[in-house]
């Protein structure tokens, strides 16, 4: 049996199928994108540039040899390749275990196409078993929490932790997310917060999937 680990170096192989050679491509964060430098890396292809979402990224794009370029930069990417905690049938996702959130939304709505890789424990059938991300002003962190309790959520404050952007993060657990981005609305209108980890006005445009079976690959199911 394949481990955790195995399955993301594979989904984030299989997804190296779809990087264009010669342009730009976005890069998110987390373990399964490291996967995916390595993996691109490996594969010989040769890109222009890729834009990174966070420091860690940025070290991984460093140490091979993948030359990073600012959003500022370009005018579009074709191509976002990025991890997630949570995915459903809609490719709709919960992100921001690794505090990223911001940036990958950022860069993620510059491309034209959005490839989600993760191994089969993130493929749900409703988001919210993971705690939701939110990214929040320091200063509006206890009004933002009690926001976050009217709304059925019981939020944590991650500790020692501060975003690339100088921000702190509520995770927030027992949300009932039937309608995500209503959700993702909601949330985002309370003053103070500055994102949160919802993906569903934006969500993926292509899965790659990794199973004990084989890798999948699934498009939105509506
Ligand atoms: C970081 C993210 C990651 O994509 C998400 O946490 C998945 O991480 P991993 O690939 O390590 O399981 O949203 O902000």
């Amino acid at each position: 049996m394949a481990t955790q680990n195995e399955l993301k170096r594979l989904a984030a192989q299989k997804a190296t199928q779809w990087v264009p050679e010669g342009e730009y491509i976005g890069v998110g964060t987390g373990s399964t994108v490291q996967f995916f430098i390595e993996a691109l890396a490996q594969s010989g292809k040769q890109i222009k540039g890729a834009v990174s979402t966070s420091h860690g990224t940025s070290e991984a794009l460093k140490r091979f040899g993948i030359p990073e370029i600012l959003l500022s930069e370009v005018h579009g990417l074709s191509v976002y390749v990025d991890g997630a905690d949570e995915v459903n049938h809609l490719l709709q996702m919960i992100k921001g275990g690794g505090g990223a959130l911001l940036n990958e939304k950022i860069v993620a709505s510059a491309a034209e196409q959005f490839i989600c890789i993760a191994d089969e424990s993130k493929y749900v059938a409703r988001l919210g078993r993971f705690p939701l991300p939110v990214e929040v002003i320091p200063n509006a962190r206890s009004l933002v929490a009690r926001q976050m309790v009217k709304l059925g959520g019981q939020p944590d404050l991650r500790l020692n932790f501060t975003s690339d952007n100088g921000h702190q993060i509520l995770d927030v657990s027992g949300l009932l997310i039937d309608e995500p981005i209503k959700m993702e609305d909601t949330i985002n209108a309370i003053p103070g917060v500055v994102d949160n980890g919802l993906f569903a006005h934006r969500p993926a445009d292509l899965l790659v999937l990794a199973r004990q079976g084989g890798v999948e690959i699934l498009r939105a199911q509506v």
